[in-house]
């Protein structure tokens, strides 16, 4: 089983036997019977049969030779990955994820190392930031900006200088691009977005290159037990189920919508890895469910165009089948190099033209104040 559609449909299913159930049971149990003589799980923040089915599924679609480790929130998974590296400098991108970038920052800061954020799709200044750099934390496209990374030219780079290289593949998934066969050290996901794909659970995952690092990593989830439930892994599992489908739907969703904005006499700027606009088409990867818009009248038509609509979802977050939109600089944490009046687009698997009708009427109401 190669093919991700494959894979997903029927990876981490019970053995094929007579009178087995057709998915993994769900085990309720914080520890298990072990007098220390046989092998076999001890207790569940170390191993849980439960995890192994989404695990094996999830490595089975990065193409890694050792199981995901899965963990409580994509952030829980980021801080292991962080911790994988010794400490010191880390290069990161200047729009990463912002919670990404502060715990990067608290981290290097109390081991004595820093942070230094960097214009990932500019290969020459991530290259001339990584000597002396114990990790670099790529992600592409970035969030919110969709910038592009030239991750293979970074990774050997980053090697040269004997940095750890970690690839947040959140927005790109497994089906959009593969990160450890492009040179990636750990794939780091947040589960809650487009694996698990319902907005009904917050859940992460890491993925390592080599036995070491995922000992590693496997060590320090089970000692600070950042360990994920039963229920909300299980859950990630079944929704991955259809990650091929809606996310050829979501991608074909949000390069529509893309290219219609781009068209549209009330938007300011529009960006997505598909448009012909977009500077590094080219490293795109094979799918992206986010488009981002700046409508004209700045910042409080934003905010109106939010408030607007009847169909998107005011809401944080992304990856659902249902569409969400949101202005990201409501976040003081957000960068600031992130312009005030960005609007992050969530695209889900609803008919293209309600979703277009409904942002349309949002843009001439927030622009123009037409209803
Ligand atoms: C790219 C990216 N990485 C990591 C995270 C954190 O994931 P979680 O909310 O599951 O902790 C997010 C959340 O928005 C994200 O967008």
């Amino acid at each position: 089983m190669t093919n991700p559609a494959t894979i997903l449909a029927q990876s981490g299913r019970p053995d094929r036997i007579q009178g087995s159930p057709v998915n993994p049971p769900i085990v309720l149990s914080s520890t298990y019977r072990n007098s220390g003589t046989e092998p076999g799980n001890i207790y569940a923040r170390w191993d849980t049969e439960t995890w192994n089915p989404f695990e094996e599924t999830l490595a089975a679609l990065e193409g890694s030779a050792f199981p995901a480790l899965v963990h409580s929130s994509g952030m829980a998974a980021i801080t292991t990955a962080l911790h994988a590296a010794p400490p010191g400098k880390i290069v990161a991108p200047r729009h990463a994820y912002h919670a990404s970038l502060v715990v990067a920052r608290e981290m290097a800061e109390r081991e004595g190392g820093q942070v230094v954020t960097v214009d990932i799709a500019d290969t020459d200044e991530v290259v001339a930031a990584l000597p002396g750099a114990s990790a670099v934390l790529i992600e592409s496209p970035t969030n919110p900006m969709l910038e592009l990374a030239d991750i293979p030219t970074i990774a050997a780079a980053a090697h040269d200088a004997g940095a750890l290289v970690i690839v947040d593949n959140t927005f790109a998934t497994p089906l959009g691009q593969q990160p450890l066969a492009m040179g990636a050290d750990i794939v780091v996901h947040s589960a809650t977005k487009y694996l698990a794909g319902h907005s009904d659970v917050i859940l992460g995952a890491v993925l390592a290159a080599t036995e070491d690092l995922h000992t590693r990593m496997w060590n320090y989830r089970t000692h600070t037990g950042a360990v994920a439930g039963p229920m909300e892994t299980w859950l990630a599992l079944r929704g991955m189920r259809t990650l091929s489908l809606r996310f050829e739907r979501i991608t074909a969703n949000a390069a529509e919508l893309a290219k219609r904005l781009s068209d549209h006499p009330l938007v300011e700027a529009v960006a997505h890895p598909s448009l012909p606009s977009h500077p590094h088409r080219e490293r795109a990867p094979k799918g992206c469910g986010v488009v981002t818009l700046r409508p004209k009248g700045g910042r409080e038509a934003a905010d109106r165009l939010v408030e607007a609509t009847r169909l998107w979802l005011p809401a944080t977050s992304l990856g659902g089948v249902e569409s969400s939109l949101e202005r990201r600089r409501r976040f003081v944490d957000e960068a600031s190099t992130v312009p005030e009046d960005l609007l992050r687009l969530s695209c889900g698997i609803e008919d293209i033209e309600d979703l277009w009708e409904d942002l349309d009427q949002a843009l001439r109401h927030a622009v123009t104040g037409l209803q």
